[in-house]
């Protein structure tokens, strides 16, 4: 067994005797003016990037900041970054430069940058010399030495940039600060080592390392206590979960013990992977009380040819085959995917391949992506496809998934289904919104004390995207 990634418990006492050192400073500060500074966090990117977010979050709470919502009135803003697509990173860099007029009328205003689009040694070198009104940046190897650093850079008042960090570590029991009271995202895994030729994560997280199966336990016991409803087990490939490390479990058997624990609560994963998926794992949530018939398996492409280019390590029949199994074991499963349009050398050919998938496996919903070149990554060195072709098969994509999403969304009317309420609908004030089980949004006329609690619908239409129906 190997813990040797795991941070020792003095490492973890060193942050935190740096977020005693600016709690004191903070109180100071708030005594002295009678106003408390403020810290925004922005986020760009998926789920494991807001899980981060909510631990530098609560890390600026214990030292002593509270948390604002508008940039506007904050004295520490932390942009934390993605990189899986240009667009990502152009994104979090115009956010940064408006960041930039803050600072002018605010010039004590510390902005920190952190996060994969910074774990790039080129994107560091960027801020360095494009963005001189950043304070201090590093990447999620460094995530727990956020304190540290901040303490550093507010020390020395230079800038500050963290050298090469190559140190991926799993560090336990840092502050969270959570979004939501009733959903939550627990690590369980961080890093990837799969290397599928188009992805920067493995380079911007490091290799795949796993939390002990006690310590998660714990912290969902925890939720559950506090009374979360809903919540998500993350990693890059969760299917992988332990095997890093040599611990004598593996995922199904963490899900087997999560599962114990009692409540009225969802529990959910993501991401899969193919090549990992196994019938074990499906067993475990076909019997279990708690896990939520509803699966994320990312196909990226239905021809094998393009998936052998991506190392995805499965090919079409595979895929087919976990999800033939899965459908009988959880005839109600929920069946999501991600797919990638226009990788380097795709054919119309290969592209046909991917939409006949689509009409073969009936996907619930896509997140369907263009490709996007990443530096570093062997895809980006291949022979690209224009982006008009790109686009126009990706156009393609979501109208023959429109269909299918609205068809398999139709097959729900008239059922009644258990809703997560998540309060008055973003989009339609007059509708609240929520989840289902299998994480589909669905729109009702609610209550002001629905939100956070479990509501029961019968679904009276559908579109491709979600379901309305009536409380009762
Ligand atoms: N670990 C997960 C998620 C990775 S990122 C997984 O293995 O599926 C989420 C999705 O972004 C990927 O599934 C992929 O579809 C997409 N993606 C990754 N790199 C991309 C790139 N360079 N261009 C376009 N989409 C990409
Ligand atoms: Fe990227 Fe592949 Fe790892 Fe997912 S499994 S994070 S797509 S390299
Ligand atoms: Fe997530 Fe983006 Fe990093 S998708 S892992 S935040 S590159």
């Amino acid at each position: 067994m190997n813990k040797k990634h795991i941070l020792s418990p003095e490492e973890i006492l060193a942050q935190k005797t740096y977020i005693e050192q600016m709690r004191r400073e903070n109180d100071a500060y708030a005594a002295q003016t009678g106003k408390r500074r403020g810290a925004f966090v922005m986020t760009f990117g998926c789920q494991q990037n807001e899980a981060d977010s909510e631990k530098i979050a609560g890390m600026a709470k214990s030292m002593g900041y509270s948390l604002v919502t508008d940039p506007e009135c904050a004295d520490l803003i932390m942009v934390n970054t993605c990189a899986i697509r240009e667009h990502a990173e152009q994104k979090a860099l115009s956010i940064i430069v408006k960041y930039k007029h803050i600072k002018a009328k605010n010039p004590d205003l510390v902005i920190g940058v952190c996060g994969c689009m910074v774990a790039q040694e080129h994107r560091k070198n960027d801020i360095k010399f494009r963005y001189p009104y950043v304070d201090f940046v590093f990447g999620t190897a460094s995530l727990h030495r956020f304190p540290q650093l901040l303490c550093q850079k507010l020390e020395k008042g230079k800038r500050l940039y963290c050298p090469e960090e190559t140190e991926y570590t799993v560090a336990e029991d840092l502050p969270i600060h959570r979004e939501s009271d009733y959903r939550a995202w627990v690590s369980i895994m961080y890093g990837c080592n799969n290397f599928c030729s188009y992805c920067i994560v493995p380079y911007v997280r490091g290799r795949e390392r796993s939390r002990e199966m006690h310590k998660i336990v714990e912290e969902v016991q925890g939720l559950v206590r506090d009374g979360y409803k809903d919540i998500t087990l993350l990693g890059q490939n969760v299917n992988s979960y332990a095997k890093d490390s040599g611990f004598p479990y593996d995922f199904a058997d963490l899900l087997r013990e999560l599962d114990k624990i009692e409540g009225d609560y969802v529990l959910r994963f993501m991401t899969s992977h193919p090549k990992d998926a196994d019938r074990k794992l499906i067993d475990v949530m076909a019997d279990s009380g708690h896990i939520a018939h509803q699966f994320h398996l990312p196909m990226q492409s239905g021809s094998d040819r393009i998936l052998s280019l991506m190392n995805r390590k499965y090919d079409t029949a595979k895929y087919l085959d976990i999800v033939d199994y899965m459908r009988k074991k959880m005839p109600d499963v929920t069946l999501t995917s991600d797919i990638i349009v226009g990788f380097p050398g795709e054919t119309e050919e290969d592209f046909e391949g991917t939409m006949r998938m689509l009409e073969t496996v009936r996907f619930d919903m896509l997140y369907s992506f263009i490709y996007s070149p990443r530096k570093g990554t062997p895809a980006a060195e291949m022979e690209q496809v224009p982006q008009a072709v790109k686009s126009q098969r990706f156009e393609r994509l979501l109208e023959l998934q429109g269909r299918i999403g609205k068809e398999k969304n139709d097959l729900l009317v008239g059922k009644t289904l258990r809703v997560l309420c998540d309060g008055v609908s973003k989009n339609n004030s007059e509708l609240y919104s929520g989840r289902t089980e299998g994480n589909k949004i669905a729109f009702f006329e609610g209550d002001v004390e629905d939100a956070g609690k479990f509501v029961n619908i019968t679904v009276k239409r559908a579109d491709a995207f979600a379901l309305y129906g009536e409380k009762i």
